[in-house]
């Protein structure tokens, strides 16, 4: 067994320590542009560089380091269909991603960012308590990771809203899907949590037309990609108070530009894609099982849906 490996940030000895771990018998070949490679099984890596798309084409399977497909799918042209492209499956995101938006929603609903500002301004000041009923959270896209969002904010007593590509029934949530259910999903969500996958439908879901449907004051964490949110608009919006504050975990580029306008703003909180970050060996234990499942000839799961897209 041969696994061909590659990390955009070349970090590769504590991967290749997992993996020697996980799968003794397994050889690790660590891609390099322009290197003569032995055939390999499988291939492990997250944003593939244009160059490697040739060796991709040989191996049996592809395994993401992440949960998202859209950095591969931008190639998935090059990529015969054959091959499955697999994903992680929550692998230790899921709980990451709850604390990460639980934590964002009750900043928001409990005044926490006026409050620091505030604290910065020397100000003691009690400010009026929020209602919840005035503060009903929409989760967009309820995959594993949005759905484990959705539980963890359930024992606080917010109204739930959910909108997702395809009907979806969750207990103790309004559900909404497809294009004919954006307009009252947003209409109806004071905080609009993204966690899409990024596809052809959902680029720019958040433009200015939609967030502007969203009610005022309303409130924006983004931990999908950033091309989910048309950064221009989101700016103008915020300035004119309708969007009262964005929490961004991702960027249409990243890292964020040095002199992008979002630095400057205060009621955009930024952080550096970190709101479920990969777990390695989680992720190594959960990909060497697929893998050997794959050797046996057995059926993998989270396989990659070349036609949605995720
Ligand atoms: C992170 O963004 C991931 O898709 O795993």
């Amino acid at each position: 067994m041969r696994i061909l490996l590659y990390r955009a940030d070349g970090n590769t000895a504590p991967w290749i320590k997992d993996f020697a771990d996980f799968m003794p018998e397994a050889e690790v070949v660590v891609w390099r542009e322009g290197a003569d490679l032995p055939p390999c099984d499988y291939a492990v890596l997250w944003t593939p560089p244009q160059a490697m798309l040739a060796d991709l084409a040989r191996v049996k399977a592809i395994f993401l380091t992440g949960a998202g497909a859209d950095a591969i799918m931008k190639y998935s042209h090059a990529i015969p269909p054959h091959i499955p492209i697999v994903r992680l499956n929550d692998a230790g995101m899921g709980i990451q991603m709850a604390e990460y938006v639980t934590h964002s929603v009750l900043r928001y609903f409990r005044r926490l960012d006026e409050y620091e500002a505030q604290a910065r301004a020397g100000a003691w000041l009690q400010l009026e308590a929020r209602d919840k009923a005035d503060f009903p959270i929409g989760v967009m896209g309820v995959g594993a990771l949005g759905s484990h969002v959705i539980e963890a904010l359930k024992p606080f007593g917010f109204p739930l809203r959910a909108w997702s590509r395809s009907p979806k029934s969750l207990t103790g949530v309004e559900s909404f899907h497809g294009s004919e259910g954006l307009d009252g999903f947003l209409g109806s969500s004071r905080v609009v949590v993204c966690m899409l996958p990024l596809t052809e439908e959902t680029v720019h879901i958040l433009n200015r037309t939609n967030m502007m449907k969203m009610p005022q004051g309303s409130y924006i964490v983004n931990v999908g990609r950033g091309a989910h949110i048309s950064e221009p608009d989101l700016l103008p919006l915020i300035k004119a108070g309708h969007i009262a504050g964005a929490t961004l975990d991702v960027f249409r580029s990243e890292p964020l530009p040095a002199q992008h306008p979002f630095w400057q703003e205060p009621r955009i909180t930024i952080t550096p894609h970190i709101s479920a970050l990969t777990l390695r060996r989680e992720s190594v234990g959960q990909m060497v099982g697929k893998m050997r499942q794959h050797a046996r000839g057995e059926e993998v799961a989270d396989v990659i849906n070349r036609t949605k897209g995720y």
